[in-house]
């Protein structure tokens, strides 16, 4: 699926992520900068924070109650804020957006 990560000063990485990764692992193993994923996929830092764009908040999902717990580590939640590390890329996901905080850059 094609993902797009948007840099919070605008820089975009269009890149090709399969299926089960999540969109956390996408984001590095493509080198995109401003996912940092220090507890590498466990729910457990918070430091791999992404914005959902508006258009595909439905298609990628509810928080879990862990994600939720582990936003308020976060600086800058919104309401389309989640964990990247617990986005699932599925076929469905294709041409999905996401923009990444300041915070981790
Ligand atoms: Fe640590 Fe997502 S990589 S919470």
């Amino acid at each position: 699926a094609k993902i797009t990560y948007i840099e919070h000063d605008g820089r975009e990485h269009a890149v090709e992520v399969k299926p089960g990764l999540s969109v956390m692992e996408g984001a590095i193993r493509n080198n995109v900068p401003g996912i940092d994923a220090d507890c590498g996929g466990a729910c457990a830092c918070a430091t791999c924070h992404v914005y959902v764009d508006p258009d595909w908040l439905d298609k990628t999902g509810e928080r879990s109650v862990m994600e939720e717990s582990m936003l308020d580590f976060a600086e800058a939640v919104q309401d389309n804020s989640r964990l990247s590390c617990q986005i699932r890329v599925t076929d469905q996901l294709d041409g999905l957006v996401v923009r990444l905080p300041e915070s981790q850059h």
